[in-house]
């Protein structure tokens, strides 16, 4: 039976093209959003894939949106936790509502999503968890201490968890891309946004599809030695050790 897999803000920007990919590599797909109904309704048409609506800042809607995925789709045995918000601001101006939004949907996500799999996963001796941070998170940037913060945190959670499950067959890895075409960074301001490109060594955004095609590769069950790693996907503007 094909591995269920479950992508986080799976209907719009790169988790819209996770999903297609982990489609295509065979997966039944499930893609979590949590606000945009037409855009979710668009791509459930599109591409045949259920989506189902929650909160990934919400503990108590992971758990029921998960159980529901399993309820209908069966045991989920890759988790893809893509959802993520900005909020940017300088820390100067910073509110506390946007660090705190950050927070709960970049980070606190991580605990709500793969709480609720692990034992499951454990118990069958299988799992994938793939988190999306950022070359943010590696590297800080300016009108980002939240966003910085929760990325950075999303690989700490990783290492951990990589250790604490290698021996039950479940691999946890980051994905850091960096500046993507999405509306995430279409809403960088214009000047600012020109001035991020000139600091791209191969001259232009990534595209969705090239960080898509990496989540294939760590989700196959032939990945199973690769754990606890940041796979860094930027087109050059930062390379991390
Ligand atoms: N890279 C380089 N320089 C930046 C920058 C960036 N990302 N962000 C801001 N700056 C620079 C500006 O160009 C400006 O420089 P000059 O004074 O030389 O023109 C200076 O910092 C101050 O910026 P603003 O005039 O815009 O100041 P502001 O207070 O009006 O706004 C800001 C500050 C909120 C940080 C705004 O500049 C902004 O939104 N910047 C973009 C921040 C960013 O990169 N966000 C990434 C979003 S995409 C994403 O997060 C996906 C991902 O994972 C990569």
């Amino acid at each position: 039976m094909a591995r269920v897999a479950v992508v986080t803000g799976g209907t719009r920007g790169i988790g819209h093209a996770i999903s297609i990919a982990l489609k295509e590599a065979g997966y039944t797909v499930a893609a979590n959003y949590a606000g945009n109904d037409e855009a979710a309704a668009k791509f459930k048409e599109e591409t045949g894939i259920p989506v189902y609506k929650w909160s990934v800042a919400s503990f108590a809607e992971c758990q029921e949106g998960l159980a529901t995925i399993e309820a209908e789709l069966g045991p989920i045995d890759v988790v893809v936790n893509n959802a993520g918000i900005t909020r940017d601001a300088t820390l100067h101006r910073m509110t506390l509502e946007q660090w705190t939004q950050v927070i709960d949907t970049d980070l606190n996500s991580m605990f709500n999503m793969t709480r609720p799999v692990i034992e499951g996963m454990r118990a069958r001796g299988f799992g994938r968890i793939i988190s999306i941070s950022s070359i943010n998170g590696q590297k800080g940037q300016i009108g980002q201490a939240n966003y910085s913060a929760a990325k950075a945190g999303v690989i700490g959670f990783t290492k951990a968890i990589a250790q604490e499950n290698a021996s039950k067959g479940i691999t946890a890895n980051v994905i850091a891309p960096g500046y993507i075409n999405t509306e995430m960074v279409a809403a960088v301001p214009e000047a600012v946004l020109q001035k991020i490109i000139g600091t791209i060594p191969v001259g232009r955004l990534g595209e969705g599809s090239e960080i898509a095609r990496a989540v294939a590769f760590l989700a196959a069950d032939e990945a199973g030695f690769i754990t606890g790693s940041t796979l860094t996907i930027n087109g050059g503007q930062y390379i991390a050790g």
